[in-house]
């Protein structure tokens, strides 16, 4: 099948998958290739990094950040649906990356080195304000000083969540239509 098509019928599968699953994905159709340039902005790939990803989906943020780090890097990308697990399991194969089928919260189970980046698009607008804040402040102590967490959202209004975690926050809203805003929070 030529490329294009193929690309064609991939977004139309993933769309079905996200909406049949819009409570737990908070999404119709995954984020646009805006949206992964910007939220990958602050990765260094001159370094070997520990990057970790909230919220895989069908892995299109997580080819964009496989293909921004070096050899030695490595990346553990967190997700709940089990489905969306096997699919990029099938479709990305790459050593460096590490899908694990849990919840952001429970990143301590499966992560034990200090990270340097982390990549989130996980729907933390359905999220409790509890759950929102336990990921947030445990994601904190992950990071590395100087590191970035940055997340895509649709609204500018969670901010307070993660300015009270967070030293420094910046939102940079993308021109796709619906309109991204990406939090890129910083420990300094
Ligand atoms: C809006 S989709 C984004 C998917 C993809 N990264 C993209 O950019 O299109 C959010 C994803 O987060 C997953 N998710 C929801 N809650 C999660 C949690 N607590 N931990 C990890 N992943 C979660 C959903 O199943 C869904 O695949």
């Amino acid at each position: 099948m030529p490329a294009e098509k193929n690309l064609k019928k991939n977004k139309f599968k993933t769309a079905l998958e996200f909406t049949k699953n819009i409570f737990t994905t908070g999404a119709v159709a995954q984020t646009s290739r805006e949206v992964e340039v910007e939220i990958t902005k602050y990765l260094n790939a001159n370094k070997d990094l520990v990057v970790v990803e909230y919220g895989l989906g069908h892995g299109n943020i997580t080819a964009e950040i496989l293909s921004k780090l070096s050899k030695n890097s490595k990346l553990y990308s967190f997700e709940v649906n089990e489905e969306f697990c096997e699919y990029v399991a099938k479709e990305i194969e790459d050593d460096r990356l590490s899908i694990v089928n849990d919840g952001a919260e429970n990143i301590f189970k499966h992560v034990e080195e200090k990270v340097d980046f982390f990549v989130s698009s996980i729907p933390i607008t359905f999220f409790s304000k509890e759950k929102t804040e336990l990921i947030l402040n445990q994601s904190y102590k992950a990071l590395k000083d100087k590191a970035y967490f940055s997340q895509i959202l649709y609204s500018k209004i969670h901010i307070k969540k993660f300015e009270n975690v967070f030293d420094e926050c910046e939102i940079v809203k993308t021109n796709n239509f619906p309109a991204g805003f990406i939090h890129h929070c910083q420990k300094t």
